[in-house]
């Protein structure tokens, strides 16, 4: 399906696995990269020589593009780009923070860079400084969302009018019907978060996907808003957070507290029910089974084509 994303990655097709903590090692980013699609390693969770080794894996387990999702935020960022420079890896994802500070770094060695964003005005920036797409990620979405609350039916056609380079939209995208919407939007391409962590090849721990398969409308939660938003499972941890935000407000002192203990770790790598966050987006509600990531992309296109004629049909 050729296009401006697929060009820019060098795939066959318009979707990106998202970068996620916990849950995108060099297993589900190579198995995504040889289905045609675009995987990436998410660094969030690793420490530098951990991520050079998913790097090189993932270059053993497929002669196809995959990248790298960069938290800007991290403490010992500089490490983590240090490993990707030094690897060259091909497409660099980052999120949260300022990728004009980085991005020399990655565009000497020829790297293509993509930035998530949840507003205009990020996405203008991101574009300003040389970033080569856009991933609009809407407030469905699993994990830290922007402070907007902007659903990804709002954001993507308002950043798709505000730049030139390619959109590419995040956020409750779970199957092929969504990804024609999201093109009829003005996107370009999807990154797709929490439909492949229920995927065979996803580091989570079983019972995480379990808990994926099992939720249903409404069982998510945004906590920590307007500090740095989190959409999780409810299951008790994140409902104490609620209850507490509801009851006393939430400072950013408590939330490091609640959040950083290891919380991601334990909810999506041990599958911790009581004590964990289990990080996911409104979209597992549409997530049924835990099949390996090259069905998951059959089928998305399947269902992206039949969309398509299905619309053709009815005008
Ligand atoms: C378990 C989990 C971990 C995530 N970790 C990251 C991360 O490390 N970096 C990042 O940019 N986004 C992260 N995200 C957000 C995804 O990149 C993606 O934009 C989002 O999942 C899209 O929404 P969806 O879950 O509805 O598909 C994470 C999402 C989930 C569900």
């Amino acid at each position: 399906m050729p296009g401006r994303i697929t060009s820019l990655f060098r795939t066959e097709l318009p979707i990106v696995q998202a970068g996620m903590v916990w849950v995108s090692g060099w297993r589900l980013a190579s198995a995504v990269s040889a289905a045609g699609a675009l995987g990436l390693i998410g660094a969030g969770s690793m420490k530098p020589e951990l991520l050079r080794e998913h790097i090189t894996k993932a270059r053993a387990a497929t002669d196809r593009t995959f990248g790298v999702n960069l938290p800007l935020l991290r403490g010992d960022i500089g490490a983590l780009i240090d490993v990707v420079a030094e690897e060259r890896v091909p497409v660099v994802f980052t999120a949260a923070g300022h990728p004009g500070r980085h991005i020399e770094r990655f565009k000497r060695y020829g790297a293509t860079v993509v930035h998530v964003v949840a507003n205009v005005k990020q996405a203008l920036k991101a574009q300003e400084c040389g970033c080569d797409a856009v991933v609009a990620e809407g407030f469905e979405a699993g994990g830290h969302n922007g402070m907007d609350e902007l659903t990804t039916l709002t954001l993507v056609p308002l950043i798709a009018d505000a730049v030139s380079v390619p959109v590419i939209a995040a956020g409750g995208i779970a199957d092929g019907r969504q990804m024609a919407a999201a093109f009829a939007l003005g996107a370009e391409g999807v990154q797709v978060g929490t439909r492949f962590a229920a995927t065979v090849e996803s580091s989570g721990h079983d019972d995480y996907k379990r808990r994926i398969v099992e939720a249903g409308e409404g069982d998510t939660v945004l906590t920590y808003r307007g500090i740095l938003p989190v959409r999780a499972l409810r299951n008790p941890f994140m409902a104490s957070v609620e209850r507490e935000e509801r009851e006393r407000g939430m400072t950013r002192e408590r939330m490091m507290e609640l959040h950083a203990k290891g919380r991601e770790r334990k909810g999506i790598f041990e599958g911790d029910w009581q004590e964990g966050e289990m990080e996911m987006g409104q979209s597992a509600a549409l997530v049924r089974d835990v099949p390996p990531a090259r069905e998951v992309v059959r089928r998305m296109m399947e269902e992206f084509h039949a969309a398509r004629e299905r619309l053709a049909r009815s005008g």
